[in-house]
């Protein structure tokens, strides 16, 4: 057999903020070759599948030797001579090696290496753009870029807003390259108004900007402004987007918001934004509560969900079990989709497929710790999922995605289809 898994073989490498990460080459008996590597959170939700870290003197601990080791010896030789081509078969493989509830004996990070490696070693024996491969014939729609193009939290280091993401999504563009260069030119125009009005415009994890402003809302209104003075119409070419990521402030059974010097509990989060999509033009709120707050956010999607999108991440960290209590109790309408959260290529397209089948959406997401792999974006394509996060216009290994994006719609030609509004609420109610 052709593309029978001939060698497995991980290395240590540097992701974005400059901490170690798995990379994986996979070799085929026919000399093809496919590699991956994999990102890391900052904002991690407790219940994601285990990074594995070494915890020595090395890196200040957080080398990922073990890790790799786990990829050479005991993946290598449980995966040899599987064809890549049937991918769940290599997945239920390392599944079934590790043998845990959460990958906590190899590591997600070893697992998923391997995971996306065999895929693109797959693609690659067919010949195949790997959106095609992943996503069949008809995968042709381009997402709309959710771009988060001021950051705050744990990728500011706190010295900006609580919330973690304000993006942009320019929903009324008309195809993919367009929407790139209008959220190119609202960012450029933001960090002007930032910079006349005395801000600093250096950026945080994700390529954001990290003004010390002294209200969360004050974000909204800098970013209302640059899209108008980018000469775009705020909620109709331009809608915009938040995750709060309120897990990494929310302690003792309050939200703690930092820059306004207050703590209030998961009602008055929700009336705070319920304001705001009252006041701006938000179509999505990511992570407005916590991991845990399910009786929150089962209110939070009462009070919010027919009119804007409700998108869980640390709660449901892309875990089919978590999305399953989510629809059963109705507490969000979207579910965040990032592959290392859970660990293998085939319990990520798992988890899209059931949001689908509660009609539900997905998006897709890095982490803000990155590599220059451009996966997630040939993903989001494959998998239709209307829309994905990837960071500010800027920034090597955020771009890169976005980069990826316009080679897909250029290879697709005519048959290229922009996702425009499609998943980007506000809702039809
Ligand atoms: P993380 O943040 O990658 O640091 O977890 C991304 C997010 O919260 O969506
Ligand atoms: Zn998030």
């Amino acid at each position: 057999m052709k593309t029978a898994i001939h060698s497995v073989h991980a290395r240590e490498i540097l992701d974005s903020r400059g901490n170690p990460t798995v990379e994986v080459d996979v070799r085929l008996k026919d000399g093809t070759m496919g590699r991956a590597s994999v990102p890391s959170g900052a904002s991690t939700g407790i219940h994601e599948a285990v990074e594995l870290r070494d915890n020595t003197c090395r890196y200040r601990g957080t080398g990922v030797a073990r890790a790799v080791n786990h990829v050479d010896v005991d993946i290598a030789s449980a995966i040899l001579g599987i064809d890549a081509l049937n991918q769940t078969l290599v997945d239920k493989a390392m599944l079934e090696l590790d043998g845990t509830p959460n990958k906590s004996k190899l590591g997600a990070n070893a697992i998923l290496g391997v995971s996306l490696a065999v895929a693109r070693a797959g693609a690659n024996a067919c010949n195949m753009p790997l959106f095609r491969y992943l996503g069949g014939t008809t995968a042709c729609r381009l997402p709309v870029p959710m771009f988060n193009i001021l950051n705050g939290g744990v990728h500011a280091n706190w010295q900006g807003t609580d919330i973690q993401e304000f993006m942009i999504a320019p929903v009324g563009a008309p195809s993919f390259k367009e929407a790139l260069r209008w959220g190119a030119e609202i960012y450029h125009y933001l960090k002007k108004l930032l910079h006349d009005e005395g801000y600093s415009v250096n950026v945080g994890d994700e390529g954001g900007f990290v003004p010390a402003l002294k209200r969360n809302a004050d974000a909204l209104e800098f970013i209302v402004k640059a899209i108008e003075g980018a000469g775009y119409r705020p909620g109709e070419d331009v809608v915009l987007a938040i995750d709060p990521a309120s897990s990494s402030f929310y302690e003792d059974g309050f939200y703690h918001l930092h820059t306004e010097n207050r703590k209030v509990e998961a009602v008055e989060m929700i009336a705070m934004y319920a304001a705001w999509v009252d006041n701006y033009p938000i179509s999505l709120l990511e992570d407005g509560l916590a991991e845990d707050d399910w009786d929150g956010w089962k209110l939070l999607n009462q009070k919010l969900g027919h009119k804007i999108e409700i998108v869980g991440d640390d709660i449901f960290v892309t875990n089919v079990e978590r999305i399953a209590r989510g629809i059963k109790e109705n507490i969000a309408n979207a579910v965040l989709i990032k592959p290392n959260q859970i660990g293998t290529l085939t319990e990520t397209i798992a988890a899209v497929r059931m949001a689908y089948g509660a009609d539900w959406s997905a998006m897709v997401s890095h982490r803000s710790g990155e590599t220059t792999d451009s996966f997630i974006a040939d993903f989001a394509v494959a998998l239709d999922t209307g829309h994905l996060k990837t960071g500010a216009p800027c920034r090597g290994e955020r771009v890169e995605k976005y980069n990826q994006l316009l080679r897909i719609e250029e290879l697709l030609g005519e048959s290229a289809i922009f996702a425009g509004r499609r998943n980007v609420l506000p809702r039809a109610s």
